[in-house]
């Protein structure tokens, strides 16, 4: 039986695995019930007195040790497993990276926020109002005419007829709460939504952008205009850029004109986009009409001022010749991807 136990001692010292079900099937042949430990201590109940003692402590040993070695290897395994897969905390960072896909701007967000720059950089704040407008701020301020065919029912949208509520035709309303809530020096853009009963086309849309400025103050003149004007054609569209200005009408300036940049794409040498005559329209401007600043409570022998307007659909276009209004309105991903910019 001495021998036995020693034959087993040896087998228990050497034996190793990386294998749990090995280790497992180990202690099952030693240690279960039917195993070779158990049916020895079957025997030994069965030894005379004088040898229980030895062979017990022998007994007693192998199977320690037995139960030892497979633990062992057992805690072994389970830590090396751990460390291996990675626990909760710990991500597998070998794994590849999934990368988010970024979001881009829209293009009109794009140049709006563009347009905003230049003009806040040379101190222009920028003032907000409501899309939905009465007469007064929309119209009748701004120095309409009652009978002027821009309130017809053709180009305003009406909320309410009587008095009149409509959604505004230009962001000129804006400007005209700024005038009623403000001392000058005024200088003020106001970037927004623009509705208009048009009939939508690649060319026209019901709604559109617009970004429009005013500067009130003692003293200002044309001149100041126009140099604000071809600052803001050199930043935007390159410092090779110059502007012209042709004569027009606007009910809330006096004298206006329209504004007109050397084409960005051939540069003032003619081509489809400018069909041929080397310019192209960007905006409509001029000295604020006095009526305009009396109609706002603003002594108009003191104080002079220029405003300006433009569609931000229209610089859209020219900066990347997006030649369907629609499009800026569809969200289709195709389109919309085009964009990337950090503005
Ligand atoms: N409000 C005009 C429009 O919507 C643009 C404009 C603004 C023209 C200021 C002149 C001066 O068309």
């Amino acid at each position: 039986m001495i021998k036995k136990i020693n034959e087993l001692l040896k087998e228990v010292e050497e034996f190793a695995t990386d294998s749990f079900d090995e280790a497992e099937e180990f202690r099952i042949r030693l240690l279960s019930k039917k195993g070779q430990i158990s049916l020895l201590f079957n025997d030994f109940k069965a030894l005379p007195p004088e040898e229980k003692k030895l062979v017990g402590q022998q007994l007693n040993t192998l199977k320690e040790s037995a139960l030892n070695k497979v633990n062992e290897i057992k805690q072994r395994i389970e830590e090396q497993k751990q460390q291996t897969s990675g626990s909760d905390k710990y991500p597998d960072l070998t794994l590849p990276v999934d990368f988010a896909e970024a979001g881009s701007r829209h293009p009109i967000s794009i140049v709006r926020n563009q347009i905003n720059g230049i003009f806040e950089k040379i101190g222009f704040v920028i003032s907000e109002g409501p899309e939905i407008e009465n007469d007064w701020h929309n119209f009748s301020a701004l120095n309409f005419a009652e009978d002027h065919p821009a309130r017809d029912m053709q180009d305003t949208f009406f909320v309410e007829k009587n008095p009149d509520v409509a959604l505004r035709t230009h962001t000129s309303s804006v400007q005209v709460r700024v005038m009623n809530n403000q001392k000058p020096p005024i200088r003020t853009i106001s970037p927004g939504r623009v509705f208009r009963n048009e009939a939508i086309s690649a060319r026209a849309h019901c709604i559109f952008h617009q970004v429009e400025g005013l500067y009130i103050d003692k003293g200002v003149s044309f001149a100041d205009l126009k140099h604000v004007l071809d600052h803001f054609a050199r930043e935007f569209f390159g410092p090779e850029t110059k502007i012209r200005l042709r004569p027009s009408y606007f009910p809330f300036t006096e004298p206006s004109a329209e504004v007109d940049v050397s084409c960005p794409f051939c540069k003032g040498k003619g081509c489809n986009i400018c069909k041929g005559t080397g310019w192209v329209e960007i905006m409509g401007c001029g000295m604020v009409d006095p009526n305009v600043l009396e109609n706002c409570n603003i002594d108009s022998t003191v104080y002079t001022g220029y405003a300006f307007g433009m569609g931000i659909e229209r610089i859209t276009m020219l900066k990347y010749m997006v030649n369907d209004l629609r499009l800026y309105f569809e969200n289709d991903l195709r389109f919309l991807r085009q964009f990337s910019s950090a503005w």
